[in-house]
């Protein structure tokens, strides 16, 4: 994507951007691998939900994963009859499971009390299946790593264990097993080797599968080896007789999106010109969260000219970075962030009653078509 396009008069900023051929690039390579493998891809919808893009995704997934009933209500408005939801959480509330139930068509428990109160409720409609925590950690922020100590993240061997001894799980009845150990990995063969781990450690229990999950966590980058995914799917396949179910998340989105955002004000400090952006960290708020550098799109390593980005909330650490560009800033300059279209829209907010970014989609026409805007209403709405 050029810097020009972002350029347009007519454009409302702050805005999410999200390029549509980025998206299908990376469903097309997820279509092929569906076509090598006979696996099922599912888009995991909790990583960018804006509606219209869910439905630029849908034709090329066998159905969305969900965390919650209004996802899963979202995912039903959006999918065809013929595509499936998905969901796992460890949130599920007693007061929801019938609607859940009835909208699921695969439903998969993350501890042993999840099942004794609904497995048998959910086998009379739709697939159960477990959550398995493998207890292997490929991800060095314990914020991120579903494997960290006392993790809350599905149910480990020993809870298996036990679990069995009490007579408390009927295996006979677990139709799918789920797993979901990383976080932006590149290298599939953590996924091979946490999935023989777990099959090791099943044998056993002599399960009776009739699907596997293997979670989101990956990048499909082009230098991506998919050989140890495509081994694993295999193996699956071969030696269970699964079908195999992939659900990632940011691959689909986190390269796609961008935030636009205008220069408000320059303020010149002793050692530093801020410029003020129309934006704040509340619009991208894993950079806060992450202490994470945004990419800017128009910065350069050796730039002359450097200001410090901030956003225009009252918090001082409202602060994108400091930046170096070839070219002078001005109010009225566009600024890009990159690689912002995983788990930002989705966990924006109104801090200070400042509005949320509107939505684009970049479409394959290299058009830009609004998908949504906000206004006082949907502030008022909220309090
Ligand atoms: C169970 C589960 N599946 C899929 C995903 C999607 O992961 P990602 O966006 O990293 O691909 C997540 C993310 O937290 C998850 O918890």
């Amino acid at each position: 994507m050029k810097d020009s396009n972002f350029h347009k008069s007519d454009l409302i900023t702050p805005a999410y951007v999200y390029d549509q051929r980025r998206i299908v690039s990376v469903l097309g390579r997820l279509a092929e691998l569906k076509d090598k493998t006979g696996c099922l891809p599912l888009y995991s919808i909790k990583s960018a939900n804006m509606a219209g893009l869910l439905d630029v995704i849908k034709p090329y997934v066998s159905g969305f994963s969900c965390s919650s009933l209004f996802e899963i209500q979202l995912a039903k408005e959006v999918l065809n009859k013929n595509q499936t939801i998905h969901i796992t959480t460890p949130g599920y509330r007693p007061d929801e499971w019938d609607n859940i139930i009835e909208l699921c068509d695969f439903v998969t428990l993350n501890s042993i009390g999840q099942w004794q109160a609904a497995a048998e409720k959910i086998n009379a409609r739709s697939s159960c299946g477990i959550r398995i925590n493998p207890e292997l950690s490929f991800v060095n922020d314990d914020r991120y790593d579903p494997c960290r100590s006392d993790s809350k993240l599905g149910m480990t061997f020993a809870q298996l264990a036990d679990a069995n001894t009490a007579k408390q799980l009927d295996w006979q009845s677990i139709e799918g097993i789920h797993i979901h150990n990383n976080c932006e990995s590149m290298h599939f063969d953590e996924l091979k080797q946490s999935m023989d781990h777990v099959m090791a450690g099943l044998s056993v229990y002599k399960p009776k599968l009739k699907w596997v999950n293997l979670g989101g966590g990956y990048l499909f980058k082009p230098e991506t080896d998919l050989g140890p995914l495509e081994d694993t799917i295999k193996r699956l396949q071969d030696q269970f007789s699964v079908d195999v179910y992939l659900e990632p998340g940011k691959a689909v989105t986190g390269n796609a999106g961008y935030l636009l955002a205008t220069v408000i004000d320059l303020i010149v400090s002793k050692s530093k010109t801020i410029a003020v952006l129309d934006t704040t960290i509340n619009h991208l708020p894993e950079v806060f969260e992450y202490q994470y550098r945004p990419q800017v799109m128009q910065a350069s390593a050796n730039g002359r000219h450097q200001y410090r980005l901030v956003g225009c909330s009252c918090l001082s650490g409202d602060l994108f970075g400091d930046y170096c560009f070839d070219n002078i800033i001005d109010v009225g300059s566009r600024i890009v962030f990159e690689n912002t279209g995983a788990y930002m829209q989705v966990k924006a907010n109104m801090f200070n009653g400042i509005n949320l970014p509107a939505t684009y989609l970049l479409d394959e026409e290299n058009k830009f078509k609004l998908l949504k805007q906000y206004d006082y209403e949907s502030f008022r709405r909220r309090l």
